[in-house]
């Protein structure tokens, strides 16, 4: 059969890659892809992104099913234009996609639906938002209501910071619509986790933890960025906490959703904060899967990834399971001179497998800016690659990521040379 996977990313690439190796499944078509997947085996890019000819597409084409990457096509209403033309599809309707397209009905949902969060308001006005952080004080966080790429949050350690982001969003319209209304949460202490769940609108299927790390320099330094290395499991989600995000976070989500006459279907990201008690609290929700994460959470799946998603469209993921390599995997993301906020394009990749990934391979390369031009990769976008190791420990997949890193090269290349430092200091909890 063929499928389909919509995006151009790291996270797409290695969703294709790993469906491709299902038995079944001779071509996965990537809309639009990159130059990582216009080389992997079993992969053809398709240069589309307009959603009406994408289902044209899948149409003519006899796919079986699609599964969408990134969150615009989601909000965007690809999985209700799928559905409206009998085109089998993973992913939230537009409806669904609220919740991560708006940060205040996300909370607003999980306040009427008791799921711990911080305390929140939101404000159009800006006086009220200025008065209202006042009273409540710094630390406190200011963030965009609208989908805006990662940058929509601040994370105000002053008074001042927390006024000045007010205003940048508020009267200066930096996130244009985006940021014409504002939430304002209390600030969180603790360690983040991404928490992933594919659903099929009532049974859940939980993915394997993962952490990533946000800031673009070592020791959680520098701007935020979409995330720049991953890996999984991530061993501050003991299974204690894995049984209390499920019990309080996603099944009550699940839940409140059908109760509101919203069905969830597709993947669930639940962006955690886990304070010192062992509490977990929910930062924000995605209505897709994350991006690095993905490429670790891929590299560990050793199942037919396409037989889940067939049973999780047919509303029966209570059938499906999922067998994960006991190794941890552990991405890097080599990123283009001037990233986050000014990206370099057009530089010429040096030192890639020719070939695209083996199935059993330890170390795995994913593309995500990148294209391909006369049998050479050259550099397009923030985010260029993501190396990915896998190893017995958490130690010995950041040295074989590393190891794979050290062989690519590109004119201004950044990545972090730390990731997985924080599971390093801690053990796994199954103990390896
Ligand atoms: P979000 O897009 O909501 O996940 O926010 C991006 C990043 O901002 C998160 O990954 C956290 O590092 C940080 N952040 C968001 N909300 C809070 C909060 N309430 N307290 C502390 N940090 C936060
Ligand atoms: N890595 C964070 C995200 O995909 O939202």
């Amino acid at each position: 059969m063929k499928v389909m996977v919509v995006g151009s990313g790291g996270r797409e690439h290695a969703l294709a890659w790993r469906l491709a190796q299902s038995p079944r499944v001779q071509t996965v078509f990537v809309a639009p892809g990159n130059g990582g997947t216009a080389r992997e085996p079993g992969l053809q890019n398709v240069p589309i992104t307009d959603l009406q000819q994408l289902a044209e597409f899948a149409e003519r084409e006899d796919v079986a099913f699609t599964v969408v990457g990134p969150e615009a096509p989601l909000a965007a209403g690809i999985v209700d234009l799928f559905r409206g033309r009998g085109l089998r599809i993973f992913g939230p309707t537009q409806a669904a996609a609220q919740l991560e397209s708006s940060k205040d009905f996300a909370k607003a949902f999980m306040k009427r639906h008791g799921i711990p969060t911080a305390e929140y308001e939101t404000f159009t006005d800006a006086a009220a938002a200025h008065a209202y952080v006042d009273r409540r004080d710094a630390p406190i966080v200011i963030k965009a209501d609208g989908l805006a790429a990662g940058k929509g949050v601040v994370v105000a350690t002053s008074l001042d910071e927390a006024h000045q982001a007010i205003d940048a969003m508020l009267i200066d319209n930096r996130m244009g619509a985006a940021g014409a209304r504002v939430v304002i949460e209390d600030f969180l202490a603790g360690e983040e986790a991404s928490f992933i769940v594919l659903v099929d609108g009532r049974n859940v299927l939980t993915l394997a933890s993962s952490q990533d790390h946000k800031r673009l320099r070592d020791n959680d330094q520098g701007p935020n960025t979409g995330g720049m290395g991953a890996y999984s499991p991530a061993p501050v989600v003991t299974p204690a906490i894995h049984a209390r995000v499920m019990r309080e976070i996603i099944m009550p989500t699940v839940n409140g959703m059908t109760r509101d006459g919203i069905p969830f279907t597709g993947f669930l990201y639940a962006g955690l904060m886990i304070d010192d008690t062992g509490q977990p609290r929910t930062l924000e929700f995605n209505c897709r899967m994350g991006d690095p994460e993905t490429q670790p959470i891929m590299a560990r799946i050793k199942s037919d990834l396409a037989a889940v998603f067939e049973k999780a469209i047919d509303g029966k993921l209570d059938e499906a399971e999922i067998t994960w390599d006991r190794r941890t995997a552990l991405g890097v993301v080599l990123a283009a001179h001037g990233y986050p906020d000014d990206p370099r394009k057009g530089d010429l990749i040096n030192g890639l497998p020719a070939n695209g990934n083996d199935a059993d391979a330890d170390c795995l390369v994913f593309h995500a800016g990148t294209y391909e031009k006369e049998g050479q990769i050259y550099s397009n976008g923030g985010r260029v690659l993501c190396v990915t190791g896998l190893g017995d420990s958490v130690k010995m997949a950041q040295t074989r990521a590393y190891q794979g890193v050290d062989t690519i090269h590109f004119a201004g290349m950044q990545c972090r040379r730390d990731i997985g430092f924080r599971a390093i200091a801690r053990k796994r909890p199954d103990g390896a």
